[in-house]
Formats: structure tokens, C-alpha cells, sequence
């Protein structure tokens, strides 16, 4: 079997009945179903035509939010009082596989994984034949959504890192902007256009240096998560100068074959990312780069063990060598397999089998 059916196969295999996905079903920490992770998984399952799968992983969100709708309730009501709005008070970006909060002092409170549900019901409705159907069944959730980020996005929260949770981060803000961009196409909402158009020119103002993209309001590093803002949300083109010059660094800052996070990641000693290599190259095929986008794609495969399994990292050009046997011998070897890597693992070879 090659590489592709078995990670077909794999996400299959560890969906949960009720749809979520454990972000790697062999690392203890690991045991949640982030939305960010999930729903990529879940767009893989898509565009390799696993439509059932796919549904039931939207289903398990929907009825998430709908458990935990309260909170947006209270927030709200304590917003209209003028009382402050602490970090726990808001949705959390990863549940227990049957949807409640956990509990670790991990910083719960991200956007992204919220923008990148609406995005992802958007790509899974277009490709169902009942897509109409499947939309007023979680049309809730959907909806307290969007009302969500419209509300908050300009709130400092964590990075999808799951770090700096008091700035305000680019990739945050594509995800945002991408959710809310593609639902408003399906559930139209006159709050969406001005939001979005103002979501750019914040960034536009506040989140370039140099002439590219940063990571942060405040923080000028380059970081990989920022090829968001092309693939897949959509906030610039692929051949922006702007986002030319945000590849070029992270070529050159964070590329020694696969790519890593960001230049000051010490998690594991900052090795390189299966997932992000896809990503690079998923942008690559974007800008017409098959060639690169097919080296890109080499790497990943080859970083598979003998059972076909993708981690999380691999301890290749590592940016903090010294840094990474305290984090083995706190957890052990990083996450393998990572559901995340092999689910963009599937999104790269099979846009590479259709361009
Ligand atoms: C990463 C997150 C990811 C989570 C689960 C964390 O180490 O920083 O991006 O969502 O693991 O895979």
C-alpha cells in the first residue's frame, strides 16, 4: 500500500465514533481533538472523497459548540456590563474526544481552529450533493460562530502554536478572515464584507515589516504558519510581493530540507515539520512551482517509518539541538503518528495527482 491509502486509511481508522479525531492516537498529551488539526484531517478525508467521515467530524463540532454556546452567552452579557473578559471565559480550541473541556494550565484560548471550521464546512458543502441539507443542520453552530469571531478576532489570544497568548497572530487572523469570507457565501451575513475587508487592512497596517509578513502585532520573526495567508484562506495571493518575500525567509530561516516553525522554537530543540513541508509546498503548487512543490513532497515521504507512520517532527537542522532530550525525556519521542502531518500529507500528493 503506498503512502496515501495507508493515511487514508490511518485517519479513518482513528476517527471516533461520534467524528473527532485524537490529534495522535500514540502520544498521551495528545488525546484531544484540536479544531485546527481536526479539521484539517477532516478536509484530507474530503478531498479524497471520504464524504461520510468528513460529515461526521463537522457533525462532532457543531454539537460541541452547541454544548458550549453558554460561554458565548456570558460573554457577551459581561461585555455589555463592562466586565473584564479572562482568557478561560472563551471557547477552547481543543475538547476531550466526547467533547468536553480538558483541563491542563495549556492555553486554551485560540481563534484560529474557529475559522478554520467555517472554512472547512464551506469546502465540505460544495462537494456534497445535499449540501443545503447539511447546512441547516448545523446552521447553530455555524452562526454563533461567525458571531463569535466577529465579535473577538481582535482579542490577543494563542497562536496555533499554542504560545504568546497575549499578541495578536497573522496566521489567527487568515484563519478568521478565510472562515468567515467562505461561509458568507453560503449563509449570507451583511456583518461579514466590512469585517473582513477591515481583517486585511489590519493586517495590511499593522502586520508587515521589511516588506513581508510577521508573525505577530509586535513581533517581526517569520514563521511558517504565516503561508495560511495564502493557502488555504485566501487573504493574499500567491504572488503578492508581500507574500513572495514571507516564502523567500522562510526558504531561507526555516528550510534545511523540511521546514520548521519559527527561528526561536525550542519545543523538542525546533526540528522539522512534516505538516509545514506540505504546506510550503502546497503554497508552491499555488504559485504554478510544481517542481519545488515535488521536492517538498519527496522529503515528506521519506520522512515516514516502516509502518508508514508521519511524526509531528524530526530532529533534522534542529535550531536548539541541546534543547531537545528534556522534552524526550518529559513525554518521549515526538508524536508519531501525528494525524495532522499525515492529513496534509494527503491534501499535497493528491493537488499534485490533479494538477
Ligand atoms: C501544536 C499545535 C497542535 C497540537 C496538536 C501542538 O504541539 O503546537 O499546533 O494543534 O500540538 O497536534
Amino acid at each position: 500500500m503506498n503512502l496515501y491509502e495507508f493515511s487514508i486509511g490511518l485517519l479513518k481508522q482513528h476517527q471516533v465514533p461520534g467524528g473527532s479525531f485524537p490529534a495522535s492516537p500514540a502520544f498521551s498529551a495528545y488525546q484531544y481533538c484540536w479544531l485546527r488539526d481536526g479539521t484539517f484531517t477532516a478536509y484530507a478525508l474530503d478531498v479524497a472523497g471520504e464524504r461520510e467521515a468528513a460529515a461526521g467530524y463537522y457533525r462532532w463540532v457543531h454539537k460541541t459548540i452547541i454544548r458550549h454556546l453558554h460561554k458565548f452567552y456570558t460573554l457577551l452579557a459581561r461585555r455589555q456590563r463592562g466586565l473584564p473578559l479572562s482568557a478561560e471565559l472563551f471557547w477552547h480550541c481543543r475538547y476531550t474526544t466526547d467533547s468536553w473541556e480538558g483541563s491542563e494550565p495549556w492555553g486554551h484560548f485560540q481563534l484560529d481552529g474557529y475559522g478554520a471550521y467555517l472554512w472547512g464546512v464551506a469546502e465540505h458543502v460544495k462537494r456534497r450533493a445535499d449540501g443545503d441539507e447539511f447546512l441547516t443542520e448545523i446552521q447553530e453552530s455555524l452562526e454563533a460562530t461567525v458571531s463569535y469571531l466577529l465579535e473577538f478576532w481582535q482579542e490577543p489570544n494563542f497562536d496555533c502554536w499554542e504560545e504568546n497568548g497575549d499578541r495578536v497572530h497573522l496566521s489567527t487572523l487568515a484563519a478568521v478572515y478565510g472562515g468567515l469570507q467562505r461561509i458568507s457565501e453560503l449563509l449570507p451575513d451583511p456583518r461579514i464584507a466590512p469585517a473582513c475587508a477591515e481583517i486585511r487592512a489590519f493586517v495590511e497596517r499593522h502586520g508587515v515589516a521589511n516588506g513581508r509578513f510577521i508573525k505577530s502585532l509586535g513581533n517581526p520573526a517569520v514563521d511558517a504558519s504565516l503561508l495560511w495567508l495564502t493557502v488555504p484562506f485566501d487573504l493574499f495571493a500567491a504572488d503578492d510581493a508581500r507574500m513572495v518575500r514571507t516564502v523567500a525567509a522562510i526558504e531561507a530561516d526555516l528550510c534545511t530540507g523540511g521546514v520548521h516553525r519559527y527561528p526561536s522554537d525550542v519545543f523538542y530543540g525546533g526540528g522539522a515539520w512534516p505538516l509545514l513541508t506540505a504546506w510550503l509546498g502546497w503554497y508552491y503548487l499555488q504559485a504554478g512551482q510544481r517542481e519545488r512543490a515535488q521536492e517538498l513532497l519527496d522529503w515528506v515521504e521519506a520522512q515516514a517509518d516502516e509502518r508508514g507512520c508521519l511524526p509531528e517532527q524530526v530532529p533534522e537542522g534542529l535550531l536548539f539541538p541541546e534543547e531537545r532530550k528534556r522534552w524526550v525525556d518529559q513525554w518521549g519521542e515526538p508524536a508519531r503518528p501525528l494525524l495532522w502531518a499525515h492529513a496534509m500529507y494527503v491534501v499535497l500528493k493528491k493537488e499534485m495527482m490533479r494538477n
